[in-house]
């Protein structure tokens, strides 16, 4: 099945401009392969594969147009793609262009993102093919991210055409992002610059015997969040209260707090394929790694999945502990970077893309 969709989309891209091959698939494909492109399963933990995502986004295109065997002469007229706000009618197809990445996002984890933040859809005949998005820290910061073109649509100067729509929404603030390969052209030409690296360890957590130490590690209270908000103001430079209200509300905050003050942090939450741990503000990278390992011991034989900065001293043993860097995105700033004060420091991001 995904030869033979593969084989059509190669065959549509001689013929259509960007997203022909997905509207060309609908008027090719014959009832019964298309209903048993549907029932396929859907992604598996070992990860997605495009064809899942193309899948997706035949499923939603069928959705939207009803069944159209009846039209199956008519011709598509494709039009030029549209620049408008992301909103939450995008979220379902903004998924279907991440899973077609190999991205593991679930419905859940694009509607955590979008509801803390702003962004752009670029559509084509109906379709999403293209997202960027920003999420605002303070006046003076903003991070970038979430900033996909379908595979089909890509090379044509639709990311382009996203971020820099992306940069006029952000004015002359300091904006960061954590770029993969495929986007470290379009951000510095730009004039995004490299200020170092972000290591992606993943894992189910080989079993260990809990620690002593981890009695100082307990549940955040309400009460505590102003100070958990200071604590995180000055370890990254940004004033963040409103994301880590969110991180409250969907997951779980812990402290190491002595004396009634709060003097390390993490989150942990549903993400992706399991649960991610981050963000993680610590003292020392032994703080930090208490604080990781005691939201380890809630999730037994669980997948999680910690980002780290590169330069956190915690990648060695993330990787004894069963979490395996699996990835490397580079951290890019333009603009005067975020000035981090106080003792503390950031050991853990809460996600690639809000920082
Ligand atoms: C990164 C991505 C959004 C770019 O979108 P796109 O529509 O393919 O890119 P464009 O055609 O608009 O090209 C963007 C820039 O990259 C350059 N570029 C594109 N492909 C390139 C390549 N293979 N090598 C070098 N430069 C390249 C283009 O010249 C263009 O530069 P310019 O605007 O300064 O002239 C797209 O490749 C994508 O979705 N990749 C997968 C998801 C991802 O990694 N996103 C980035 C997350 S941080």
């Amino acid at each position: 099945m995904g030869y033979v969709i593969r084989a059509l989309m190669q065959q549509g891209e001689d013929d259509y401009d960007s997203l022909g091959p997905v509207l060309m698939l609908r008027h090719l494909v014959s009832s019964s392969l298309w209903n048993s492109a549907e029932n396929m399963p859907g992604p598996n933990e070992n990860g997605t594969t495009g064809i899942v995502g193309l899948l997706t986004l035949i499923a939603n295109e069928r959705q939207r147009c009803g069944d159209m065997s009846e039209r199956s002469n008519e011709a598509v007229e494709v039009q030029a793609p549209e620049l408008s706000r992301f909103t939450t009618e995008h979220l379902q197809q903004a998924l279907g262009l991440s899973t077609e990445l190999g991205w593991p996002y679930r419905l859940e984890d694009w509607a955590f993102a979008q509801g803390l933040g702003e962004g752009l859809a670029l559509e084509q005949n109906g379709m999403l093919i293209g997202t960027a998005m920003r999420w605002q820290y303070g006046p003076a910061f903003a991070t970038l991210g979430m900033i996909i073109v379908a595979n089909a649509a890509q090379g044509r100067g639709y990311g382009a055409r996203l971020f820099d729509a992306l940069l006029d929404d952000a004015g002359s603030q300091t904006l960061l992002l954590n770029s993969t390969q495929e986007g470290l052209a379009l951000y510095g030409h730009r004039g995004f610059l490299p200020i170092g690296e972000v290591h992606q360890h993943q894992g189910v957590p080989t079993r260990k015997l809990p620690s002593p130490e981890l009695d100082c590690i307990r549940a955040a209270e309400v009460s505590e969040l102003p100070m958990i908000d200071e604590l995180d103001s000055e370890t990254v430079g940004m004033p963040r209260g409103r994301l880590l209200q969110c991180l409250a509300q969907a997951g779980r905050l812990s402290v190491i707090a002595r004396n009634g003050v709060v003097t390390g942090y993490a989150a942990c939450r549903r993400f992706g394929r399991g649960y991610v741990i981050g963000p993680v503000v610590a003292a020392d990278v032994t703080q930090a790694q208490t604080l990781i390992e005691d939201a380890i011991s809630k999730l037994p034989d669980t997948f999680i999945r910690v980002d780290i900065p590169g330069v956190s001293d915690l990648g060695s043993w993330l990787e004894t502990r069963g979490l395996k860097r699996v990835d490397t995105v580079t951290a890019m700033v333009r603009g005067t970077p975020p000035q981090p004060s106080g003792d503390a420091r950031l050991f853990a991001l809460c996600s690639q893309s809000l920082g």
